[in-house]
């Protein structure tokens, strides 16, 4: 992909700041990225942004949470191709790669609780394929972990240095230990093989292209408000939550590959607020005069979610930009099109 300007000069840069010595770069000029969960809803803006910065992409995903309807709009861009493929299985990517990023897994709870055994095998063999790939390519690899990993915490706000308090045998274990033994996967490439590796923690997301009826509490409570339905509230509704707007978390995902450490980042907005205090936010915005609907709170629901971003913000100078009402605005336009086809899932909150 041939390059010029600014954008050539800022992708120089990003290779420059790497600490990726291993990587054999025949053409300065290009950067090649692998995407797995590319057709996923931040692996799809993750390609966008990619793109942006003259990245040639290739977005690998088997489409079993993901779609194609994600990445419709850069199919016919130069520098973009889809592979449809399943990271559980072997690789076959021909030509270089220098950055891998792993999104690929299931990754609401509604997705999760139906996809048990898929989304254990994507967090294991998955990830290996995916690192064993990046070491034959000398590519770095960089895993999209989770807050999840922090279980329901008994520290608040969330450091990288806290271990968490996760229910090993809970329902939502597949998902939390699955990103759990990833996290340790990639550190032991790390040691073992000195790949460069970085991990990404990253805190609820949300933004354009969330599948409606996923079940995560953004896109529920909006189309639970744009449809005239009352809007699902868990307990009393004081459990908290912070809200990252997409287009954020993807700068700090690419920050972080550039990035020379290979300890956990969390990436999130720790602005925090109740479920209760969301639920109006959204019922405001969207003008909507629908009731809350209390319900009993899910197995295992965690009572607070607050990332403390010190290490992203002096490691990848790095701050979210987006408030929530504005992106919650973006948000909301962008699922006003598609709300009433929709099928209505049961809200767990994430
Ligand atoms: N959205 C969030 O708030 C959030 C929070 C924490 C972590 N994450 C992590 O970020 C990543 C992306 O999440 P998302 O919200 O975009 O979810 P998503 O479900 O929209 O995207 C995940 C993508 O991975 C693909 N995939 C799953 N298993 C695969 C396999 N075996 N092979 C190839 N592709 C596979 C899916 O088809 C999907 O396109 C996930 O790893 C998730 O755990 C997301």
């Amino acid at each position: 992909m041939a390059k010029s300007g600014e954008g050539a000069a800022k992708a120089r840069r990003h290779k420059r700041d790497s600490d990726n010595r291993q990587s054999s770069i025949d053409n300065p000029q290009s950067l090649r990225a692998l995407v797995a969960g590319g057709a996923g809803f931040i692996g799809s803006h993750l390609c966008d942004h990619l793109l942006e910065h003259d990245f040639e992409v290739l977005s690998l995903d088997n489409l079993v949470t993901g779609s194609r309807r994600n990445i419709r709009h850069l199919l016919s861009r130069p520098g973009f191709r889809f592979q449809r493929g399943d990271v559980t299985r072997p690789l076959r990517v021909p030509g270089r790669v220098d950055v891998v990023f792993n999104l690929a897994s299931p990754a609401s709870p509604k997705d999760y609780l139906a996809l048990p055994l898929e989304t254990l095998a994507v967090g294991s063999t998955g990830t290996r394929n995916l690192l064993e790939f990046a070491l034959r390519k000398k590519a770095v690899f960089v895993q999209a972990s989770t807050s999840e990993v922090y279980g329901d915490p008994l520290l608040h706000p969330q450091t990288e240095s806290y271990w968490g308090n996760v229910n090993p045998v809970g329902p939502r274990s597949v998902y939390d230990e699955a990103k759990r033994f990833s996290e340790t996967l990639v550190m032991a490439y790390h040691r073992k093989h000195g790949l460069a590796t970085r991990i990404a923690r990253i805190f609820n997301t949300y933004g354009p292209r969330m599948k409606l009826d996923d079940g995560r509490i953004v896109p529920t409570l909006v189309d639970q408000a744009l449809n005239g339905k009352p809007l699902t509230v868990f307990g009393n509704g004081r459990q908290t939550r912070s809200f990252c707007y997409v287009s954020d978390m993807v700068e700090g995902l690419y920050r972080l590959s550039s990035c020379t450490d290979p300890m956990p980042v969390n990436i999130g907005n720790p602005r925090e607020f109740t479920v209760l205090r969301f639920a109006r936010i959204v019922k405001k915005l969207t003008g909507s005069r629908s009731p809350l609907r209390f319900e009993p709170l899910p197995e295992d629901d965690p009572k607070r979610r607050r990332p403390d971003i010190t290490r992203a913000s002096r490691l990848l100078r790095w701050q979210p930009r987006v408030e929530l009402e504005q992106g919650l605005k973006l948000t909301i336009d962008s699922f006003r099109s598609k709300s009433c086809t929709v099928r209505q899932g049961p809200l767990r909150p994430t």
